[in-house]
């Protein structure tokens, strides 16, 4: 699995909206009390906390050590651990599986579907949202574009994530035997907070595609991305991402 290095404080105050939307995801999901839920790829624990006030048990887990230091800190009520969402297996099984903003990251999909499905209880649910196909389409077209022009290719290798269309991820579920019970592929272009450009959604989530560039060419590259998607992704002056989301719910037969 790609290990990403997160700065989690820029994650919590500048793109907070992650969680935020994920709120929706948890009306879907709608945690009983008793419940044992897993969070996959928790980050900074804000969902696990909101399962948890519903009055389920949950746990969550995160491939980043730093993302669950910062869950441990702030809620310490709730257990986290590290682990990795493609290799992860408990004798305990679980009542569903939530994941918001995660699966996106990880192109082993089948790995992380199985898994989930190994860990939950017959009649067990996951429900989950992430980019869905064209998701960041904008974005990614000018970073490829940008790339290229100033003699960086290689670096387009890294504009990797994964998204799907609701056919190719809904026959992933059904082949690890999973009922595909809801699934929108919806367009939800996402303002950034005030005061934030695109310069910091790149800084905080394609830093990877900037990989061996020197910092002052990679923020003349960002400045460049910038100014080709000024026309397209500013509305009265506010940034907003062309996300388009993928939200699923299945049970396991
Ligand atoms: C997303 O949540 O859709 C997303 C976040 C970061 C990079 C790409 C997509």
């Amino acid at each position: 699995m790609i290990k990403h290095n997160w700065d989690t404080h820029l994650y919590d105050e500048k793109h907070n909206y992650v969680f935020k939307f994920g709120e929706d995801v948890i009306n879907l999901l709608k945690p009983q009390p008793g419940e044992i839920i897993l969070d996959l790829g928790c980050g900074t624990g804000h969902l696990t906390n909101l399962i948890a006030e519903a009055g389920a048990e949950v746990y969550g887990i995160d491939s980043s050590a730093e993302m669950i230091e910062q869950a441990r800190l702030k809620y310490p009520a709730l257990k986290f651990d590290v682990m990795d969402a493609t290799n992860f297996k408990f004798e305990k099984k679980y009542d569903a599986v939530f994941s918001n903003a995660v699966l996106h990251w990880i192109p082993e999909k089948e790995k992380v579907v199985e898994c989930v499905f190994n860990c939950l209880k017959p009649g067990g649910r996951f429900v989950a949202e992430f980019g869905g196909k064209d998701n960041v389409k904008n974005v990614i077209t000018s970073i490829r574009k940008i790339l290229i022009a100033n003699g960086f290719s290689n670096n387009t290798q890294y504009i990797d994530w994964y998204f799907p269309s609701i056919g190719e991820y809904a026959s992933i579920l059904e082949k690890t035997g999973f009922r595909v019970i809801y699934a929108v592929h919806f367009d939800r272009d996402t303002f950034m907070n005030e005061g934030v450009d695109i310069s910091s959604w790149l800084e905080m989530f394609a830093k990877r595609i900037f990989e061996g560039i020197n910092e002052d060419k990679k923020s003349e590259l960002i400045e460049l991305i910038k100014n080709d998607l000024g026309p397209t992704n500013q509305k009265d002056g506010k940034w907003f991402v062309d996300y388009k989301r993928l939200r699923i719910a299945a049970v396991k037969e």
